[in-house]
């Protein structure tokens, strides 16, 4: 079954086609990001603008890509779910079109299950039930991923997202916007006990998350420096802020594996690129004997071939949407479409 898969929560745009949930034969990426950087962050009207200019066109070079026709398209999956209301509305209006003409299937995807598939297609052994770490910029989440379609919320953050915390303090550190990738890099050598910095423990939510604490230590660390004239290490404040945040993450998530025991772990999204969270799993899931799944960084941001995976699996259980499918800024992951 080869599906059509549609990505526009935020400022990338995919196109991807995807055969029978695991094999991607094309996937086609145009992110606006370098048109947001002047602004620190995403302008949500202007990402949707440009979603609406290269939609089509990238349809159409997934196709050419794949050696494929619009005929030999089984379904189509969207993005419905999480993200910029008007950024998703526009994948979704272009879905429902494609859908309806082709006289296809419509399937709806919601955002977090499509990262979470990213590991199906670059880890052809992993099936549920597992642990998922997803960690992006607009969510921190602990999943206990039951089934392909049956998800629970373990643990969430109380605030910030992970990657909104990395932003916000990279951009304050002058490393650019998105700040993830610059900061992680800006940490490599940098010695991680050099600022101390607060660690969270929410009382009867073991795993539950918060980053709005550990923002405000940075900023006042990061103002207080600024104030009194002195330059801060960026390395090392770099590594004891990544190791800070993979405190609030790995051992949650770890806590999480233990009390489900299926002894397989996951993690997902954008901020799973991070050097030092990657590196944290790794020797916890060592420790622990459980097998860790991680995708390469080029599916841990966003793409259309994570959806067209989770696609394929919401289609056999039934997941269906007509041409009333709306999208929606906020949805549950646990909920069924
Ligand atoms: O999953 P994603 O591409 O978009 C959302 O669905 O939100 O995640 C983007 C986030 C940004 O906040 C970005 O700064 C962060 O992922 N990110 C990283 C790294 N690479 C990207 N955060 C920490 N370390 C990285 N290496």
């Amino acid at each position: 079954m080869i599906i059509l898969a549609v990505e526009s929560s935020c400022d990338e745009t995919a196109v991807a086609l995807v055969k029978d949930g695991r094999e991607v034969l094309a996937d086609c990426i145009a992110s606006s990001v370098e048109m947001h950087k002047i602004y620190g962050g995403v302008v949500p009207e202007l990402a949707s603008r440009k979603h609406i200019e290269v939609i089509s066109t990238l349809a159409d070079e997934a196709l050419a890509k794949a050696g494929i026709t619009r005929k030999e398209i089984d379904a189509v999956a969207v993005t419905y779910a999480p993200g910029l209301i008007g950024a998703v509305l526009v994948g979704v209006n272009f879905a429902k079109s494609v859908a309806f003409s082709l006289g296809v299937p419509l399937i709806p995807v919601h955002h977090v299950r499509g990262h979470i598939a990213a590991n199906y297609i670059a880890h052809p052994d992993l099936e549920p039930p597992f642990v998922c770490l997803c960690v992006s910029g607009g969510t921190s989440l602990i999943v206990d991923v039951k089934s392909y379609t049956e998800m629970e919320i373990l643990g969430a953050t109380r605030d910030d997202a992970a990657g909104e915390c990395f932003d916000k303090i990279a951009r304050v550190m002058g490393l650019g916007y998105p700040g993830g990738g610059p900061l992680d890099r800006a940490s490599q050598g940098g010695d991680d006990k050099a600022f101390t910095l607060p660690r969270v423990h929410i009382h009867d939510a073991p795993l539950d998350m918060s980053f709005s604490g550990l923002k405000t230590a940075m900023l006042n660390l990061i103002h207080n420096a600024q104030q009194k004239g002195e330059d801060l290490p960026v390395s090392d404040l770099a590594a004891s802020f990544s190791a800070a945040v993979s405190d609030e993450l790995v051992p949650r998530t770890m806590f999480a594996a233990r009390q489900k025991g299926y002894g397989k772990v996951a993690v997902v999204g954008g901020v799973a690129a991070n050097s030092r969270i990657r590196r944290d799993l790794e020797a916890a899931c060592e420790k622990d004997g459980c097998k860790l799944y991680m995708p390469p960084l080029k599916l841990c941001g966003d793409n259309g071939s994570m959806i067209g995976s989770q696609g394929y699996y919401e289609y056999l259980a039934g997941g269906r949407a007509g041409t009333d499918l709306n999208a929606f800024a906020n949805r549950d992951i646990s909920l069924q479409y």
